[in-house]
């Protein structure tokens, strides 16, 4: 079954523009930037890495990194912006790398998109050197049990996001933009067990707010818990 993501590849390009949506160009890049520079990195894997952009921002801080992603023109098109990056087709699920290859892996909201969430987190353990650092942006499980239906009025025409079926694992199809795509939906304790039987260790923990950007869209960046930032280390 398709997740979309073919289908959504050049108005997802097109709505990331040069600096991505609000959500990364506001909430999520400065404080993910500043886990990567607390950390000694050289070498990272951006696992669903898209069209490249956060890629770009690693290589612009003396960071190699490799990004890989199962959508072919999302890499082709990470690869066309960055002729000297290294941008690989392939699944969170299946890795081609040998263990203890990287100090950094990154996930920027792609744990969400991935299917099979229990390979995809083993496989980026596994990748992991110990000592490195497993780095998450994702919806929070709050705002994925509301995308069914997204933002709402009420009888008195006052937007709601109303969240349900919260303790059901699923995938649901979610548009905005010309993009249309399967997301995953899991409670935050699925994420968390998986992680923590991994033997990886909680170094950071934040919801973060957004710090720039459109009043307007501020306020609703406020209204609903919408990200969380994880950094998860593979013990030394
Ligand atoms: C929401 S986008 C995030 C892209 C990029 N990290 C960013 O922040 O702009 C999710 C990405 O996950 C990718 N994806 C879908 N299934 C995947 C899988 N099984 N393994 C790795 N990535 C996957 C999609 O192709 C898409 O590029």
């Amino acid at each position: 079954m398709t997740d979309g993501w073919r289908e959504s590849a050049e108005a997802w390009i097109a709505d990331m523009g040069d600096t991505g949506d609000f959500g990364r160009a506001c909430v999520l890049d400065r404080p993910m930037l500043a886990r990567v520079q607390a950390g000694r990195f050289a070498t990272a894997l951006d696992v669903g890495c898209g069209e490249g952009r956060f890629c770009r921002m690693l290589r612009a801080r003396g960071i190699a990194p490799i990004g890989i992603d199962p959508t072919d023109a999302l890499i082709d098109e990470a690869q066309y912006r960055d002729r000297g990056g290294d941008y690989r087709v392939g699944r969170a699920e299946t890795l081609d790398f040998a263990d203890d290859s990287f100090d950094l892996v990154v996930s920027y909201l792609s744990l969400i998109d991935i299917p099979d969430i229990a390979a995809g987190i083993a496989e980026m353990a596994r990748v992991l050197r110990p000592g490195g650092s497993l780095l998450i942006a994702n919806l929070t499980s709050f705002n994925t049990a509301g995308q069914g239906e997204g933002w709402t009025n009420d009888w008195k025409g006052q937007a709601r996001f109303p969240i349900d079926h919260y303790l059901r694992e699923r995938a649901d199809w979610v548009s905005w933009r010309g993009i249309r795509i399967r997301n995953w939906h899991r409670p935050l304790e699925r994420y968390m067990s998986l992680l923590l039987e991994q033997g990886l260790l909680l170094r950071h923990f934040a919801e973060p707010a957004p710090y720039s950007g459109d009043p307007e869209m501020v306020a609703r960046y406020c209204r609903v818990p919408w990200f969380l930032i994880m950094e998860w280390q593979k013990p030394g």
